[in-house]
């Protein structure tokens, strides 16, 4: 691979950051291993950690070729790894893991320092006039606060289409506005329609942007009913194991013009500074090797305690003495897999499984406050994503919730030992309360 004038690896001339569509189809399994491949120009099979910050020019002086950090296309992320200038630009760890990204969602990625600084530099570079936004994690509604005192924008009701213009004429959501939906939703993990939403944004000739952290591959591909963009809070499934925080966005290459949005999303990348740290890049490359296996184990653990948890709030006397110890402090419970009557577009939306988050409404704040600690297997902690179940008294973090709402992210440890923790918990609760 040396290049003889100067003793370095060869400087690559690609432009594009990703083929499109991928060169081979493999499955998601296969390119969670293999997709970064392109980039072993060492013979390590474990890639090594790159903690370099800037990196060495061509030794041979006729190799220097002056340019402007912002002089792109010579620096994409397919180069070899050490084409690298400084990692405010690119850096070997996340341009690893964006090439992963890439293959895995399909389109062209960009990774940010968190989920809110990749929804903040989406908002950034399409400067929409008008945005429509519904139920959805409180961050990405505080960042678009801070995007209007910076622009004015109007933020419109997501939910409620004649809130989408002046009842004046004076505006209306249209060309280069937004349409953004979270699905599955924070907290409740309810799913909404994509290609619903998608419908109602292309006729005005807005574009739809999809927070899919909650429902990441192998669940579900906003692109397949519409999507324009796609974020993720990476923090969540793609780093797994609650020990990274990363934010990305991917662009949909449907639309004419998806290379100058990513290519511009870059740029603004490089001045904004919100890169994604190379630790970060390592462990979320180390993490998505094991994306398929982890999120369709929590997806299949989570579906089925909701089932159990909803057959004990049915109709019915006792089960075994449990309907009475769950009826006695749960309320009502929320989860993709309970809609019934949206399974129509929902298993054409999520056919690889509902999201391994849900959600319980407690009969009491009280009693919500004090379940996690009658928990033995969940921590009771924020966030979500990772291997360990958590379960958090939303009322911790969020103060748009109702006081008795409880978050459950549903981890991959055997799915009956967690029903049997909730139910000893639901039970230690309900001995608690009739003892008061
Ligand atoms: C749906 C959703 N989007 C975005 C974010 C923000 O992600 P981060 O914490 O990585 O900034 C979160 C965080 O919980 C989230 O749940």
């Amino acid at each position: 691979m040396a290049d003889q004038a100067n003793g370095h690896p060869p400087r690559s001339t690609n432009t594009i950051p990703l083929p499109t569509p991928p060169k081979k189809q493999h499955s998601l399994a296969t390119l969670a291993v293999h997709a970064d491949d392109p980039l072993n120009s060492t013979t390590d099979v474990a890639p090594a950690l790159h903690v370099s910050t800037t990196f060495r020019y061509p030794f041979d002086p006729s190799l220097l070729i002056p340019k402007d950090d912002l002089d792109i296309p010579k620096r994409g992320p397919r180069d070899p790894a050490d084409s690298h200038v400084y990692s405010r630009l690119t850096a070997p760890n996340t341009t690893r893991l964006e090439l992963m990204l890439g293959e895995i969602l399909g389109a062209p990625c960009l990774s940010y320092a968190s989920g809110l600084a990749a929804f903040h530099a989406l908002l950034v570079w399409l400067n929409p006039k008008v945005v429509a936004i519904g139920a959805g994690y409180h961050g990405c509604h505080g960042v678009l606060k801070i995007y209007q005192k910076l622009t004015g924008c109007k933020i419109v009701d997501l939910f409620d289409e004649t809130s989408w213009e002046d009842k004046d004429g004076g505006w209306s959501l249209g060309k280069g506005d937004v349409v953004h939906i979270e699905t599955p939703v924070n907290p409740t993990g309810r799913a909404y329609n994509i290609a619903h939403f998608a419908e109602l944004a292309h006729k005005r000739g807005a574009v739809l942007t999809v927070d899919a952290t909650f429902g990441p591959p192998p669940l579900q591909d906003p692109f397949k009913q519409g999507a324009d963009y796609v974020m993720h809070s990476g923090t969540k499934y793609f780093g797994g194991h609650s020990d990274m925080l990363c934010g990305v966005i991917a662009i949909g290459t449907g639309r004419d013009g998806w290379e100058k949005d990513y290519w511009g999303m870059y740029g603004e990348r490089v001045t904004l500074g919100s890169v994604m740290g190379s630790l970060e890049g390592w462990l979320g490359v180390r993490s998505l090797r094991t994306l398929e296996l982890r999120v369709g184990r929590q997806s299949e653990n989570a579906t089925r305690i909701v089932e159990w948890l909803d057959g004990q709030l049915g109709p019915g006397e006792t089960l075994g003495g449990e309907v009475a110890v769950v009826k006695q402090v749960v309320e009502k419970i929320e989860h993709a897999s309970l809609q019934k009557e949206d399974m129509g577009w929902l298993r054409k939306q999520m056919p690889g499984g509902y999201g391994p988050v849900f959600s319980i409404w407690m009969k009491t704040a009280e009693l919500a406050k004090r379940f996690p600690s009658k928990l033995e297997l969940f921590h009771h902690a924020t966030s979500l994503g990772g291997v360990e179940s958590l379960i958090e008294w939303r009322r911790m973090s969020d103060n748009t919730v109702e006081e008795t709402v409880l978050r459950v992210s549903v981890g991959i440890e055997n799915w009956e030992d967690l029903k049997e923790d909730l139910l000893q918990a639901f039970r230690a609760l309900a001995q608690e309360s009739e003892a008061k």
